[in-house]
């Protein structure tokens, strides 16, 4: 993987060039295909939402775009670094908040590296903290500021927020949209929460038996005011198979 450079000011110095360039990939648990000639761009710093049915493909996806899977058939190129974070956040037990933060990464300083990238997710006073001592949002967050702190060219989220509350879960998607603005990584969201794919995404892809089915390109500025969004709501959710006239309204049933 070729890294890139990046200017000061964070721009990437390759606004426009592709991130993730896919093509034609075939991925088979045994004789189960999963992922069927699959196509798929991201351009640096452009924010795509993935949103599909359960058992669709796309943690597989996920998984081949970091490097933990490369027992695939056709073209999966990443032009730069790609940091993950999973549903799970994943945090070593036995190390401090910020230790985890660091956890591989060679700096000169990398307790003042940690509470910098702590810093951003509004938990520099936690840096000491043991992974146990925090709440679920809280580890998420730390998560976050793990994955960032390896300035990314790609960052992977495979349903980072599921396991969080509602009011935990906006405030997420409010912290991710000023983070991804500040380093403008490409990334790639995995989620199964429309409303946050049309908060967040530039672009909203729908995948469906291992291929991208639909795509849905976001012009509104951000922050986005939802109810105006409906339509493309309705759009998606067809896409994804469910009507959203049937929610919890029986009436016309009958
Ligand atoms: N290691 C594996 N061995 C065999 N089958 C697997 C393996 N990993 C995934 N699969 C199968 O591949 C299919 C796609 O799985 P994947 O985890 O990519 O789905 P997903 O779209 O992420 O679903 P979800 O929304 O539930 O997370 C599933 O049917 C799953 O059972
Ligand atoms: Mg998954």
């Amino acid at each position: 993987m070729a890294s890139e450079l990046t200017t000061p000011e964070g721009t990437p110095a390759h606004a426009g060039a592709l991130a993730v360039r896919v093509r034609g990939l075939v991925k088979e648990f045994g004789s189960r295909r999963v992922l069927d000639g699959l196509d798929l761009t991201v351009r640096h710093g452009e924010f795509v939402a993935l949103l599909g049915r359960s058992g669709s493909g796309k943690s597989t996806l996920l998984r081949i775009l970091c490097g933990l899977d490369r027992d695939v058939v056709g073209q999966s190129t990443v032009d730069g670094t790609v940091s993950v974070a999973f549903q799970q956040p994943r945090l070593l037990d036995w190390r401090t908040v910020w230790r985890n933060v660091v956890l591989g990464l060679k700096v000169d300083d990398p307790r003042a590296t940690a509470r910098r990238a702590l810093a951003e997710v509004q938990l520099a006073d936690r840096a000491d903290a043991w992974p146990r001592t925090l709440s679920g949002g809280e580890a998420q967050r730390v998560s976050l500021a793990r994955a960032l702190v390896r300035e990314p060219d790609l960052l992977l989220l495979d349903e980072p927020f599921a396991a969080l509350d509602a009011l935990t879960r906006l405030a997420m998607h409010r912290l991710v949209g000023r983070l991804w603005a500040r380093h403008t990584p490409a990334v790639l969201l995995v989620t199964h929460d429309v409303d946050e794919a049309l908060a967040l995404a530039d672009r909203i892809l729908v995948m469906d038996a291992g291929r991208i089915i639909a795509e849905h390109v976001l012009t509104a500025p951000r922050p986005r005011r939802l109810a105006e969004l409906a339509p493309l709501r309705t759009d998606v959710l067809a896409d994804l198979g469910v009507n959203d006239s049937d929610d919890g309204d029986d009436s016309e049933a009958a």
